[in-house]
């Protein structure tokens, strides 16, 4: 069985807090990243946009409209626009069994001040998300990551980064400008899932694993995953049940909107 983390003494499944502990706080704000490290996930997730004026945020959706007061394009608007915006009280309102009155008028972070807040010694497994609508979000990802002291060859074989995307494009850009860099291939099945050995070796020469939905794989998908040498985290798990049942198929990690949930049931294993 493959583990990436260059750290791991055996196999480890790792807990991947999803957009943060985004069940129990706003997705990509600071609370939300910094209760995912509570409850000890593994690694921070997060989504990137880029800013009008070419800032790296964190945020999944390409629209303002979701997660915080705003509407429009991410890409039309300046950061010191979107740093105006409030983007955690669309949580209180959503979820008020999880409301804090502290998620009220919470800023949209950008990568370089996650980076400030959590320091190096943290795990990100960052995704460049629509690398079509931005180009050079790659180059930029780098050139934070640099900053930051996260991409020397000890962080890098310590697992501190992994950069996932949809776009193979992207993660081929990514590859061509630092080949040291771990990357995950992203995929969605709408039907159950098949990969046959090729396409296996295909991302093999640029990725480290891949991370498909988990609703259409199963253990033979995951096994021949595993035959390649490569990792597997699906996404996103946030059953106790489904857990438990991938852990068995021999997955290596899973993104979780529930990293005390997964971290349970991997001690309880
Ligand atoms: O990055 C894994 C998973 O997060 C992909 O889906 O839409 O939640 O970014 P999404
Ligand atoms: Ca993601």
């Amino acid at each position: 069985t493959p583990v990436f983390a260059g750290d791991a003494k055996e196999h480890q499944v790792l807990n991947i807090a999803h957009r943060g502990a985004s069940a129990y706080a706003p997705e990509h704000t600071i609370p939300s990243y910094k209760m995912g490290d509570r409850m000890k996930g593994d690694y921070i997730e997060i989504d990137l946009q880029m800013t009008k004026d070419g800032h790296l945020i964190a945020m999944h959706d390409e629209t303002l409209d979701r997660t915080t007061d705003g509407t429009g394009q991410v890409k039309d608007y300046t950061l010191a626009q979107i740093k105006k915006l409030d983007a955690g009280s669309w949580f209180n309102q959503k979820y008020p069994q999880y409301a804090k009155k502290k998620y009220e008028g919470l800023e949209v972070p950008t990568l370089d001040e996650v980076f400030k807040h959590f320091g190096n010694d943290k795990k990100y497994y960052i995704e460049t998300k629509a690398p079509e609508v931005y180009p050079g979000m790659e180059e930029e990802l780098l050139r934070i990551l640099k900053k930051h002291g996260l991409t020397t060859k000890m962080k890098l074989k310590n697992g501190h980064v992994l950069i996932q995307s949809f776009s193979q494009a992207s993660l081929l850009k990514m590859h061509h400008l630092n080949p040291d860099v771990p990357l995950v291939q992203l995929l969605w099945y709408e039907t159950p899932g098949k990969i046959t050995d090729e396409e296996l070796e295909t991302i093999k020469q640029y990725a480290i694993g891949v991370g498909p939905n988990f609703q259409k794989i199963d253990r033979e998908y995951v096994q021949q995953v595993l035959k390649h040498g490569l990792e597997i985290h699906p996404y996103t798990v946030n059953q106790k049940a489904d857990m438990k049942t991938l852990i068995d198929w021999g997955v290596t990690g899973m993104f979780t909107n529930h990293p005390d949930r997964l971290r349970k049931v991997l001690i309880e294993k």
